[in-house]
């Protein structure tokens, strides 16, 4: 009997850019306070990639960091899957980029769009690969440059985001370690409350466009934080569920960094104490695709083998979705 092949995860890489943008920093350029911030939202500082450097130059050095701490040679990867809503360019992908800078010579990449669950969907995309059996070792990037899109005279996005990066390896793995089931969601009437109105094919960029502001983040934010708070407690819910598993059963819920009070809901949701929630918001702000895997980055040194985790997220599109992974180092 041929064994069923699971996608584990071996290691995670990160990289957070040095400059630091903080509550006070933003007093100084919109009219903010550092109080509302922290209770609206959580966060206390972010990070901003400086210079003219793309979303590859965050990816790279956490793919790199990855490969050095597993210890193996970037020839071994078969496929490169990213997440991210802010790539170098239209095209070529920023996967094709990274591998060619990080030395992948023998792997294939892409680049996945599905903003804030940009990870998850990617996870799920390259855990896929590996359960096929005709990729033995794939890496799943999410990572994005936020500062690019943000409009840092709109306060009530401005203080939101933050740019940073990180990825994981899946090897094949006949234990039963890695991920074990996901549930993914789109809903594109969403799109009204959270896009970018230019740059794409519907309205390509000119000089209207630049001066109309419509190559930055649009957001509502009240629709897309009620949704956001139904979406990701009712999916992590119904993933826990369908698993037969309860919040005792859980070791940790790695959620989407959007906001400090969607995530609270979600725990509480799923029965889950809070110190069993990974919170880095505080820090990094919303770095998009990358909040789920500098989750795993910050905690590594934590997760034991056998851990039973659930990550979450909801964003634009509107996408969302849960996943369930058995830790397996
Ligand atoms: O990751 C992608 C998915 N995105 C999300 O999940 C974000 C979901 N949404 C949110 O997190 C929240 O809606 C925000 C943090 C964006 C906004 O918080 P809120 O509690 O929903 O605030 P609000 O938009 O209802 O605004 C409340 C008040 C308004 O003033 P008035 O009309 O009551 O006088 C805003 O103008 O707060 C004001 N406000 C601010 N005040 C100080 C909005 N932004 C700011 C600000 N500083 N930065």
């Amino acid at each position: 009997m041929t064994q069923k092949i699971t996608a584990a995860i071996t290691a995670v890489g990160g990289f957070l850019p040095e400059d630091k943008l903080t509550n006070a920093d933003l007093e100084k350029i919109v009219d903010t306070n550092d109080e509302w911030i922290r209770s609206r939202t959580g966060i206390e500082e972010r990070r901003i990639l400086k210079g003219q450097k793309g979303t590859s130059d965050l990816i790279t050095p956490a793919v790199e960091q990855l490969l050095k701490k597993r210890g193996i040679s970037p020839l071994e990867i078969d496929a490169m899957v990213i997440g991210t809503v802010t790539p170098d360019m239209m095209f070529p992908s920023t996967a094709n980029l990274v591998c060619h800078k990080a030395g992948l010579k023998n792997a294939f990449g892409f680049d996945l769009l599905a903003a804030c669950s940009g990870f998850l969907y990617a996870l799920t995309t390259g855990a896929s690969l590996i359960e096929s059996g005709r990729y033995k070792k794939v890496i799943v990037a999410g990572g994005d440059k936020m500062s690019s899109i943000v409009d840092y005279s709109d306060r009530t996005t401005c203080i939101i985001f933050g740019d940073g990066a990180a990825a994981v390896l899946l090897e094949a793995n006949t234990e039963g370690y890695g991920v074990q089931d996901s549930i993914l969601r789109s809903d594109g009437s969403g799109c009204a409350h959270l896009h970018m109105k230019a740059g794409g094919s519907l309205r390509p960029a000119s000089a209207e466009t630049v001066a109309n502001k419509e190559h930055f983040i649009y957001q509502e934010g009240q629709p897309v934080f009620k949704a956001a708070v139904k979406g990701m407690a009712d999916v992590s819910a119904e993933l826990l569920e369908r698993n037969n598993l309860t919040g005792d059963d859980i070791a940790w819920l790695v959620p989407h960094q959007a906001n400090k009070r969607i995530i609270d809901a979600t725990a509480d949701r799923i029965g889950l104490s809070h110190d069993k929630v990974m919170l880095n918001i505080q820090r990094y702000g919303n770095t998009t695709a990358g909040t789920i895997p500098l989750c795993l980055y910050d905690w590594e040194s934590k997760l034991k083998k056998g851990d039973n985790i659930v990550l979450a997220a909801f964003g634009g599109g509107f996408t969302w979705g849960a996943t369930l992974v058995k830790w397996g180092y």
